[in-house]
């Protein structure tokens, strides 16, 4: 069984195209988009290069075959900082709640090229980070290297990399959109049961508005908005948020100005 009838929904909903709607562009009905949703058929060859078309994504992604990557493995490989070298304020606020006063173990999930991961280095921290892109580590290595501290940079995808002890500080910036929403429970959970008691949970991720139109670089299909809180509801009891905050903010990447809006928590878990 291919994993067609969940990415054929989330693709569509991503788009914000109802069922009619997508059927009339592929000259379809409606109820046959809605049985390869539901699971009940799926299409043939010929109509799902159409259906891939349509969506501008492979066939192979559709069919939940293709190695998961992002654009970014790319982008890295070019000269310079894709990202920059400055340095996001949740990481200032690690250093605030947090100082290494004492060895402190830090895992950086979708480091990018690595800045911030050197960032906690130099500042002392004991850093582990990966990110699906092989790039993003690579480049992180030659930073680190640079800098003259030790990062255990590694290629892992974070839908699949079962973490292994306890972290005093779990960090992940600008990548949880990419999480789906079926897989955040598991990858939430993960984070939290990975957390040394006293630990952080530092994470950031866009929210879906219905007043900000989607951003012009959003890898459809790969990247899901979350819903307002969802962030924060999946720490409860036994954790507490040292930060909480919505926020609505002006971008430019892609040289095209949009609005985002974006979630940001800091949670600390008590026992
Ligand atoms: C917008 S960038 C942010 C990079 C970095 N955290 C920063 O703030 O500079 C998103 C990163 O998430 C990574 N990423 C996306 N999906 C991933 C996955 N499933 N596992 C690990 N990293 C992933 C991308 O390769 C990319 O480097």
């Amino acid at each position: 069984m291919s994993d067609f009838s969940a990415r054929l929904a989330l693709l569509r909903k991503e788009r914000r195209i109802t069922q009619s709607a997508m059927a009339k562009e592929l000259a379809l009905s409606r109820q046959t988009v809605s049985n390869w949703e539901k699971g009940e058929i799926e299409p043939s060859v010929g109509v799902l290069t159409r259906i891939a078309a349509f969506f501008g994504v492979s066939t192979d992604y559709l069919l939940g075959y293709e190695t998961y990557t992002t654009h970014y493995e790319g982008k890295y490989q070019q000269e310079g900082l894709y990202w920059g070298r400055k340095i996001n304020r949740l990481a200032h606020e690690v250093l605030r709640l947090m100082p290494p006063e004492r060895p402190l173990r830090l895992l950086d999930v979708g480091c990018g090229e690595g800045q911030a991961a050197v960032f906690f280095a130099r500042n002392g921290y004991h850093v582990t980070a990966f990110d699906i892109a092989a790039s993003g580590p690579e480049k992180g290595r030659r930073l680190a290297q640079a800098a003259g501290v030790q990062v255990d940079f590694f290629q892992a995808d974070l839908l699949r990399h079962e973490l292994a002890g306890a972290y005093d500080i779990i960090y992940s910036t600008d990548v949880l959109e990419y999480v789906p929403p079926r897989n955040r429970e598991r990858v939430m959970r993960q984070f939290r049961e990975h957390t040394a008691v006293g630990g952080l949970n530092v994470f950031d991720t866009f929210v879906e508005k219905s007043f900000i139109e989607t951003a012009p670089d959003w890898e459809v299909g790969k990247e899901f908005y979350w819903q307002s809180g969802e962030l924060f509801s999946h720490y409860r009891e036994d954790w507490k948020l040292e930060l909480c905050e919505e926020s609505v903010f002006d971008c430019d990447s892609a040289g095209i100005p949009h609005e985002h809006c974006m979630d940001m928590m800091i949670a600390r878990r008590m026992v």
